[in-house]
């Protein structure tokens, strides 16, 4: 099968599991485990930051982000398909107790005229709006890059508006690569950061969420709360240091499958997909005529895993585990599926 559905799909590599078994362990929610210490410090270092803290999920970095910014009742800012108000189980209401107050954006991106035009007077009316989030780059949008000029414009209007500003950075290593700037030119611009080691990195597990030493430490009280200390977590943690030093440099690679892919799809009758809006790993193709679900299906009987979207688009995501080669054998089941 040529996996195709997530680059959260990927198994560690023979070198990574190495690094795993071989790890120092602690006990991490005391504070010694020495390879989470040493990621921690890692992450921190890689994105500017003070510090950082590494939590088994991007859900859960996202989620105790935004109730470490809020108190319940207040409002965060988000783009209308963000991952955080999207896909993460209603975590915002639920765990935070905070509105979202939604910006619909393009492919993901929204403006800083936009974030002006929802700001509210202070006024006991209204929600107390705390938070600005983006995504880069956007799962929904398409693998989406921002560039860091329209991020430095929404900063400087949370700034005037005393709003924090919070980056899901799932896939900030993809966004960085396809910029052509360092994580930490994209991350100087947020007061909080998180970054996840378990998608385009290929470390089976974890996130870490970064920023200034006294917020990581009212982010750590969070994480215990939510139930995501973890014992010896070195084990996992070594496989995402591993990812960090081995597999950043590689997501190019990741990039020019996708882009080879969209390409290879985009003459096809049944397909709707402009290889110019595919940045980095994610292809979303639209298809006419089949259902997104028997379309997918129909993959699946020719040895291609993808998801559907919605009732008619899928998404295409390259990763670790797929080669220049599987992308070929890829365009021949969508030829075969798409070409009618
Ligand atoms: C943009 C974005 N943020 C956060 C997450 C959540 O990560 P996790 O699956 O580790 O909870 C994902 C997962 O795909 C994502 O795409």
């Amino acid at each position: 099968m040529i996996d195709l559905r997530s680059d959260t799909i990927t198994r560690p590599t023979p070198a990574m599991r190495r690094a795993m078994a071989d790890a120092d362990v602690g006990d991490d929610v005391l504070g010694d485990d020495p390879t989470v210490l040493a990621l921690e410090a890692r992450t921190a270092a890689i994105l500017g930051h003070e510090a950082a803290v590494y939590m088994p999920s991007g859900t859960m970095t996202n989620q105790v982000a935004i109730r470490a910014w809020t108190e319940p009742g207040d409002e965060i800012l988000l783009e209308a398909s963000a991952h955080s108000y999207f896909y993460e189980s209603g975590g915002p209401a639920a765990l935070a107790g905070v509105m979202c107050h939604l910006i619909p954006g393009r492919r993901g991106l929204f403006t800083a005229d936009q974030v002006r035009a929802v700001l509210r007077p202070a006024n006991e009316h209204f929600p107390r709006t705390k938070l600005v989030c983006v995504e880069n780059t956007h799962n929904r949008g398409g693998g989406a890059v921002w560039p860091v000029a329209r991020i430095a414009a929404v900063e400087a209007v949370a700034r005037e508006a005393g709003l924090r500003m919070h980056l899901d950075g799932a896939r900030l290593w993809n966004a960085a690569v396809a910029a052509g700037v360092t994580e930490a030119e994209y991350a100087r611009h947020f007061d909080s950061v998180s970054v996840c080691f378990s998608k385009g990195l290929g470390a089976p597990v974890g996130s870490a969420l970064a920023g200034q030493a006294e917020f990581i430490a009212r982010a750590r009280r969070f994480r215990k709360m939510f139930g995501g200390g973890m014992r010896q977590a070195g084990i996992v943690a070594a496989g995402a240091l591993y990812a960090l030093d081995h597999h950043r440099d590689r997501l190019v690679e990741d990039h020019v499958n996708a882009e080879r892919l969209a390409e290879g799809i985009a003459d096809l009758p049944g397909a709707d997909v402009d290889p110019a809006t595919v940045e980095t790993n994610i292809v979303v193709v639209g298809v006419r005529g089949t259902p997104a679900t028997e379309v997918v299906a129909r993959l699946k009987d020719r040895g291609v895993l993808v998801l559907a979207r919605d009732a008619s688009s899928i998404r295409a995501v390259t990763n670790l585990n797929v080669s220049a080669d599987d992308i070929d054998e890829a365009l021949r089941a969508f030829r075969q599926v798409l070409a009618a």
